[in-house]
């Protein structure tokens, strides 16, 4: 785990606190030099932390929603979740899935958070539109498991967010197959949150998985997205999205340690699927049939009309 500087958390913690704060303040409420405060708004700048210097002192520029790294490091901490090294964070990056392959070469367990990416992506190749509000990661972790079993990081992962979400805002989110976190307003199923996962695999063993989270929290969707919506066009708040991705990585945690079987059981308690007569879109064409169930390897049971189940493991599914 990072080393985290308790007074750079202080400074962050007054800017927040203040519309401006002067070094002199600053220094005397963290009992620490001029040049020190200096130093560490400096420090805190290169990290990306929007902080204005004016006449008058400091202010952040943005004080709504900040994501705070060394907040969710010392979280981690105080509740005993080593689960990755380092938190890695950004202004601006093109893909935090990218970002993430890039440093798996110096690092081994992380998390890199942005607060933009020009070049996100989402599932099936698609362009993933991540403007600031967002929450925009990526988990590299390095399972004991096999390729064949790492169809269970999507699942785990949507459960993590799908739970996290609940947990902070206590609205009922559900899963729509194979990993979106969906909430349900007129009978309309709008998604507030996508998966993606990328493996560096040999024949029969993970190197490093990467597990990609978008979550819109506090940003616009835009119009040419009608299936979307973020938190804050569903509750009209803002979020705290610090505490919503501590959320999730306790989820992690917790679910890293729970058996594969049971991670499907309480996703499928979840899921809006299943039972329901969907759409799969896919390259080779589309199927039409009732979801039946989530197969051990992963696969949608889908009883294709005027056909036996078939199992699927990939496309698009509408309801
Ligand atoms: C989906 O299509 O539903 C998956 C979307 C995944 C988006 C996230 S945002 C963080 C990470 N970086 C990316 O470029 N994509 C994933």
């Amino acid at each position: 785990m990072r080393n985290y500087n308790v007074k750079k958390l202080k400074i962050l913690e007054l800017l927040a606190q203040t519309s401006c704060i002067s070094g002199e303040v600053l220094a005397q409420r963290i009992g620490i030099s001029r040049t020190a405060v200096w130093k560490y708004i400096q420090a805190l700048k290169d990290e990306g932390y929007p902080i204005v210097t004016t006449k008058k002192g400091y202010s952040l520029s943005t004080t709504s929603d900040l994501i705070l790294p060394e907040n969710i490091e010392k979280a981690l901490e105080t509740h005993k979740i080593n689960l990755i090294n380092k938190v890695y964070y950004f202004r601006s990056v093109s893909s935090t899935m990218e970002v993430a392959k890039k440093l798996a070469e110096q690092e081994k367990n992380f998390l890199v958070i942005a607060e933009k990416q020009t070049a996100g992506r989402g599932r099936l190749g698609r362009p993933w539109i991540s403007n600031e509000g967002g929450i925009w990661m990526s988990l590299l972790i390095r399972p004991s498991i096999s390729l064949r079993e790492s169809f269970i990081l999507t699942y785990l992962a949507s459960l993590c967010v799908c739970k996290a979400l609940r947990q902070i805002t206590s609205l009922s989110f559900y899963l729509k197959w194979p990993n979106d976190i969906v909430f349900l307003t007129n009978d309309e199923i709008k998604k507030v949150a996508g998966i993606l996962l990328e493996l560096k695999a040999e024949v029969d063993k993970i190197d490093y998985a990467i597990i990609g989270i978008g979550i819109n929290v506090n940003n616009q969707i835009n119009s040419f997205e009608p299936t979307g919506i973020s938190l804050k066009e569903l509750t009209n708040r803002l979020w705290n999205r610090t505490d919503i991705i501590i959320e999730i990585m306790k989820n992690f945690y917790h679910y890293f340690q729970v058996k594969p079987e049971e991670i499907l059981n309480e996703w499928k308690q979840l899921c809006l699927t299943l039972g329901k007569k969907v759409k799969i879109i896919r390259p080779q064409g589309e199927l039409i049939g009732k979801a039946l169930d989530i197969a051990e390897d992963g696969a949608l049971w889908l009883e294709a009309e005027n056909q036996r189940a078939v199992k699927i493991y990939s496309g698009d599914c509408i309801h």
